[in-house]
């Protein structure tokens, strides 16, 4: 049963212990290099969190716009060191002028908006002629169930997911259909991350809040993967084996530009 939602608001404060500044984002780079080949002097990030990257193309436009949902993530938006300029809003129906952008894009966020397709149409109402949309993202449908033991141990997520997210392929049909030209898909990130024995348990994207997967669990769905995953450790241990928890996620960007 689905009865939870991630709550952003509530996680908001916490949510850029997700971007160590050790780590230097491959996605974050794709996208400052389609910002320059666009010339961008004006960018809107559909469900732009805490601004996370939004800050990062600071360095090629102060014409930097947010639209989020969440009152919270806009609030930590606010403290980012590049001036945004944040309003509330939904994916499906953005309250901004027709035309108005050079660069529109969304990061992590689309399987959050219902509508694919209503966004995918609202994108190119907003950009100018020659202005381009990215989708960035992972797609279940590119991936199996073993690529990310969470789909292994906890019942509906791998499903659920197929549900949530528009595939590669149907994301490029929709911006042909909308009109985009030069449309493709390519793995701007790749995520690797193994977890061994038992430090898996200390995997912060198993925490049930971490993640819209887990947190569109109820308790005991939630609670009956936690479950398995001991056990399989608890068989493990008695067998003295090593068993691997393995996160392989490619990072996809589909892109597409309005003539
Ligand atoms: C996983 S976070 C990604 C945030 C940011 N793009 C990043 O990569 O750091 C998903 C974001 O989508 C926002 N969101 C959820 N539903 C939305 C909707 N219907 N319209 C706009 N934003 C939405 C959430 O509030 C959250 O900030």
């Amino acid at each position: 049963m689905n009865t939870h939602i991630l709550n952003y608001d509530q996680i908001a404060p916490d949510y850029n212990q997700c971007y160590p500044d050790s780590q230097n984002w491959e996605r974050g780079q794709a996208l400052l290099q389609l910002a320059k080949q666009v010339k961008a002097k004006t960018i809107l990030e559909v469900g732009s969190g805490t601004g996370y990257w939004l800050n990062l193309l600071g360095q090629v436009t102060d014409g930097l716009f947010g639209l989020d949902y969440s009152m919270g993530m806009i609030r930590q938006a606010k403290g980012q060191p590049a001036p945004l300029k944040l309003s509330r809003g939904t994916g499906t129906q953005l309250p901004l002028r027709s035309g108005t952008f050079d660069l529109l894009y969304c990061v992590d966020a689309i399987h959050h908006f219902g509508d694919h397709r209503a966004f995918v149409a609202e994108a190119f109402r907003l950009l100018k002629p020659n202005g381009a949309l990215a989708v960035i993202g992972h797609d279940p449908h590119a991936a199996d169930e073993s690529s990310w033991y969470i789909y292994n141990y906890f019942d509906t997520v791998y499903d659920t997911d197929l549900r949530r997210y528009p595939s590669g392929k149907s994301l490029l049909q929709w911006m042909e259909q909308e009109g985009f030209k030069n449309t493709s898909v390519q793995t701007v990130e790749h995520i690797k991350n193994i977890h061994v024995g038992e430090a898996a348990l200390k995997d912060p994207f198993l925490k049930h809040n971490a993640t819209s997967q887990l947190a569109l669990l109820d308790e005991e769905t939630y609670q009956a993967g936690m479950e398995r995953i001991r056990q399989t450790l608890a068989e493990a241990n008695a067998k003295r084996e090593r068993i691997v928890f393995r996160s392989e996620i490619d990072v996809k960007m589909a892109l597409g530009f309005k003539p």
